[in-house]
């Protein structure tokens, strides 16, 4: 059980912590392009091992032919954004960077499991999938992960409860277009339309879809990094453990949702071969309009890519 990073910034040394601390992978390998800095960061995360108990592996490089035998590649290599910026706005750069990536992944570890973090990820995704050839399965992109975690941890704060106890579900592009269902949020069970009034939780969803905004005009230097980098490890546990978790992820759809052709946040059955199925559940006349407003947002930024 081998688990690649690549890209030692805050996102993947993020990924690698969540990943040391859940003792999901026997060896966590850091890659990057800058000199010494996926080692540094991986020899400070293994001197940790004593005093937390990893007995696993953790090293870092910069010779992805190190990526060989990988069972999960996460990329989050990527410039991140800064106040003022959209995730749009990172689109050229980011696809060369993540097109590089592909091309290692492709080249090493033709067999792994592939998840997309870099931003705007539900372009980034396409632009991995595109290169490496890989069947649809294999390659994922995280948003709603952490999305969802944001929209959870709102109600709960709204509430006063336990956020572990808030169930609920966002689709959709990871933008500004995204979709928290509200129809289907929930507390142990008892819908949040029961709990809060619709001001509350219109307040709560903008909150949600502006979420990634909120901290990087907070943090001015760059975007989240400790909940991106648990949401991602989560789905990397998913499929390791073969736990057949309902996760939302940003998939390549063929016709489901009446959607053709993009990757975007939907529920899917994440297990050791990857998304094993996507879940068509049935929405609103609203909710499928924003769906698609989405989707077609994603479509115009796969236009703007440049050649592969
Ligand atoms: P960062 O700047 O801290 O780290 C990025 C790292 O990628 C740097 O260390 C850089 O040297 C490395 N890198 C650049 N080109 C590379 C290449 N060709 N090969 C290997 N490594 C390379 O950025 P951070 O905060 O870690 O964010 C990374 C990406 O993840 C950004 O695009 C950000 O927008 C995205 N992100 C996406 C989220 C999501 O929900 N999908 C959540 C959080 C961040
Ligand atoms: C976020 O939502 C940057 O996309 C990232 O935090």
């Amino acid at each position: 059980m081998k688990l690649s990073i690549i890209g030692a910034g805050a996102v993947g040394t993020s990924c690698a912590h969540w990943a040391l601390v859940k003792n999901i992978a026997q060896e966590i390998v850091l890659f990057d392009i800058v000199p010494g800095l996926a080692r540094g960061k991986a020899l400070d995360l293994a001197q940790s091992g004593p005093l937390f108990g990893y007995s696993g592996k953790i090293y870092g490089t910069e010779d992805f032919s190190l990526l060989k035998e990988s069972s999960i590649v996460i990329i989050t290599a990527g410039k991140p954004r800064t106040p003022g910026m959209s995730r749009e706005d990172l689109l050229k750069v980011n696809a060369e960077i993540v097109k590089s990536c592909a091309e290692k992944i492709k080249q090493f570890a033709p067999d792994s499991i592939l998840i997309v973090v870099s931003n705007p990820i539900d372009a980034m995704v396409y632009v991995a999938y595109k290169i490496t050839g890989f069947p649809k399965e294999r390659v994922i992109g995280m948003a709603g992960a952490l999305d969802t975690a944001r929209y959870r941890y709102f109600i709960a704060e709204a509430l006063g409860v336990s956020p572990r106890d808030v169930q609920a579900l966002v689709m959709g592009i990871h933008g500004d277009l995204m979709l928290p269902l509200t129809r289907l949020a929930n507390v142990a069970g008892i819908p949040i339309t029961e709990l809060l009034n619709s001001e509350k939780i219109k307040e709560i969803v903008e909150r949600t879809k502006y979420g990634g905004g909120e901290i990087v005009n907070l943090l001015k230097t760059g975007s989240a990094f400790t909940t991106p980098g648990l949401a991602t490890i989560e789905m990397a546990e998913a499929i390791f453990k073969d736990e057949k978790r309902i996760l939302s992820c940003s998939v390549l759809l063929e016709g489901e949702y009446g959607i053709d052709g993009v990757f975007l946040g939907v529920p899917v059955i994440l297990g050791r071969r990857g998304v094993e199925k996507i879940l068509e559940i049935r929405l609103e006349k609203e909710e499928l309009e924003i769906l698609h407003r989405g989707a077609e947002a994603c479509r115009n930024l796969i236009q703007a890519l440049p050649d592969l």
